[in-house]
């Protein structure tokens, strides 16, 4: 049986392996939920994007919102990889890791005047600016400390990606990004700031996105305000293409890195832009197709309309489906040979929303366990604690070895900080 997308991740006779270890075997060494990561897989994704930008000025940023745990990031600094971060707490945490600050570009609308500060500090590549009030704001606090923030404005192409509502970004309708219009005034009132140095220009368009042609679309409209931008004189250095590539969930058949970089790098190069530095920030097709969650069936409960089946990880866990709808694929991780019952994958969450998969054929048995296939990108990364569930822990494995790198969250952890009120 083969599985949509996954990389490292296949049966073997009746049971599901990542990489050469037993999710299983793993399950039951570490307790379930548990999510599990091939570090192959990671490392073979951030060369696909790498390979292609062989002998040109190139970064890759690991978009590290998608999955932020600490080995992970670990595994793309080994791969010579830098990092989009969106927040003080993803700086922190990727410096944690071992990250070169000059190899990270801060992203993101609403940036604070503490997250300026010590980005500065510790000399990020690049603040990827996405209004005028965040361009003045950062002026202000890079002359305070008496350091140059380098810029690179974010730029709203308005090109529809053809993707979720929720996970479309350049569109005029969205909050991201400085519109079209207003670029070449922005940058050359940046250029005018004291403390900003205008270094490149970047857009992202989605999330998701299965086909060549929105980015090519996105690609002519940003290479336009170059072309008007340098026409007053000024310099960009680097073109900063996002991510957004989607990756096989189910039939989705989205380009592969390497053949979406080629064809971008082909159009670069023909509108004479070969010379510039190319940073792309890919967050999803760096991660998703290298994880899964795997769960245990908890309790089978047949009904009229539905039948349920219902597993230990919950929407805290992994929340794609209850918030976009998202279809996930859920098989077991050691199949039987029984007749296959059609069921709705749901966690115990109080709460209606609380599924994994609906309509699913299965066959299994309480006890079982099964696994969220494409669980590497979104998932622990937007975990949470709510009914006052710890977060799963999480392992990679390499081959046939495998390492615990977060633990299972624990109760006490989860109310650690806060305060009853005193007596009265
Ligand atoms: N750069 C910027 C500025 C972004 O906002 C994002 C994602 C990325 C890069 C990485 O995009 P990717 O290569 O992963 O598509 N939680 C949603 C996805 C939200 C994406 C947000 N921005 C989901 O589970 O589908």
């Amino acid at each position: 049986m083969t599985l949509p997308g996954s990389t490292h991740v296949a049966y073997r006779g009746d049971t599901l392996f990542v990489e050469d270890c037993s999710v299983a075997d793993l399950a039951k060494r570490f307790g379930t939920p548990l999510y599990v990561y091939s570090q192959t897989a990671m490392r073979e994704a951030a060369s696909a994007w790498q390979r292609a930008l062989a002998g040109r000025d190139h970064l890759v940023c690991y978009a590290m919102k998608a999955n932020s745990s600490l080995a992970v990031l670990q595994t793309f600094v080994e791969a010579g990889c830098g990092f989009d971060i969106v927040s003080g707490g993803e700086l922190e945490r990727v410096l944690a890791a071992g990250a070169d600050a000059r190899k990270v570009v801060f992203s993101g609308v609403g940036k604070t005047r503490a997250e300026m500060q010590r980005a500065l500090q510790v000399g990020v590549l690049c603040f990827n600016v996405e209004s005028e009030a965040e361009l003045d704001v950062l002026s202000a606090v890079a002359s305070a400390s008496g350091r140059t923030a380098r810029v690179s404005l974010r730029v709203n192409p308005d090109v529809d990606a053809g993707t979720h509502p929720y996970i479309s970004t350049g569109l005029k309708a969205n909050k991201f990004g400085v519109s079209h219009e207003r670029a070449v005034d922005v940058y050359r009132r940046a250029a005018a700031l004291p403390g900003i140095e205008v270094a490149g220009i970047d857009c992202h368009i989605g999330s998701q996105i299965t086909e060549i042609g929105p980015y090519l679309d996105a690609l002519d409209r940003v290479l336009d305000l170059v072309d008007a931008v340098e026409a007053t004189g000024l310099r960009l250095h680097h073109l900063d293409l996002g991510g957004g590539l989607g990756i096989t969930y189910t039939d989705e058949t989205p380009p592969a890195a390497d053949a979406l970089v080629e064809a971008l790098l082909q159009r670069i190069d023909e509108r004479g832009h070969g010379h510039r530095r190319i940073l792309f920030e890919p967050g999803r097709s760096m991660v998703g197709n290298a994880g899964v969650l795997a769960s245990e069936v908890l309790y089978l409960k047949p009904g009229e309309a539905k039948n349920f089946c219902i597993v230990d990880a919950a929407m805290n866990d992994l929340v794609r489906p209850a918030m976009y709808q998202a279809w996930m694929g859920i098989v077991a991780c050691r199949l039987r040979n029984e007749a296959p019952v059609t069921y709705d994958v749901v966690g115990p969450i109080c709460e209606s929303g609380d599924w994994l998969g609906r309509d699913r054929a299965l066959a299994v048995q309480a006890g079982d366990l099964l696994a969220v296939l494409s669980a590497g990108a979104y998932c622990m990364s937007m975990a949470g604690n709510y009914n006052s569930r710890g977060r799963a822990a999480e392992v990679m494995v390499a081959g046939s070895q495998s390492w615990l790198i977060r633990e299972r969250e624990q109760p006490s952890e989860l109310f650690r900080g806060e305060r009853l009120l005193p007596k009265r």
